[in-house]
């Protein structure tokens, strides 16, 4: 796993790479560029050599054969994760600024089992919960391709191990791969930081 603050690495960017920023703002051309150079660091890192990482149709990003991986970026930070597919099937990983999810998304992003669940007092665990969803789907979505909403699974956290595992309660069975899976979490500075991973 390789971190770093986004900055401007349009110039490291693959020719294949390039077209899924033809349009975009330069806010999001610092991130994706930033996502990219850190994966390529986290393959050179496997010993591997450096391979383009095209985004596919859902916007996932496609790995050189061999390997898995998973990107986040907000506007300040990156990180990538890249694994060899003989040691994990896949992962995901999210960051997020803590307090972005605030009471107006709550019955968006969070079941009505989650809402109730709650603690009045503390901000910070919506924004949890809300990554932690999105951790889950950037390792699922690759293998099943197919969407998940927001109210189609729920998270389980255990406070005192600082992991979690998520409950797919959706209709597509090929989903229910998500509940093999395992996540871990951290706090840092103003952000939280998830991390799934299905063996
Ligand atoms: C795709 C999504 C998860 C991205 O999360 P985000 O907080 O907006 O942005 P992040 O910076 O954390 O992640 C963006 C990166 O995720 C990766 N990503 C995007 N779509 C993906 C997908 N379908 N599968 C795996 N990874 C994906 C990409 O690497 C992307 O960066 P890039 O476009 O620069 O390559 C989010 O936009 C989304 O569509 N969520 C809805 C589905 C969902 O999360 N459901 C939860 C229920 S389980």
């Amino acid at each position: 796993m390789v971190a770093a603050l986004v900055d401007d690495h349009r110039d490291k960017l693959l020719p294949n790479e390039q077209p899924a920023i033809a349009r975009a703002v330069e806010k999001r051309v610092r991130e994706f560029a930033t996502g990219r150079h850190l994966a390529r660091r986290a393959l050179e890192l496997l010993g591997l050599p450096p391979a383009a990482i095209p985004s596919g149709q859902a916007r996932e990003p496609l790995w050189p054969t061999g390997c898995i991986g998973s990107i986040t970026h907000t506007e300040e930070l990156a990180i990538a994760a890249v694994a060899a597919d003989s040691a994990l099937r896949s992962v995901g990983i999210d960051l997020e600024v803590v307090d972005r999810v605030t009471p107006e998304l709550h019955a968006r992003l969070l079941t009505p089992r989650e809402c109730d669940l709650l603690p009045d007092a503390d901000p910070s665990i919506p924004g949890l919960l809300f990554s932690a969803k999105e951790a889950g789907y950037k390792a699922v979505n690759p293998l099943v391709g197919q969407f998940i909403g927001f109210q189609e699974a729920e998270v389980d956290v255990d406070w005192a191990g600082r992991c979690f595992k998520l409950r797919y309660t959706g209709e597509h069975e090929p989903n229910r791969v998500m509940q093999q899976g395992q996540g871990f979490f951290c706090f840092f500075e103003r952000y939280v930081f998830t991390l799934f991973i299905i063996r």
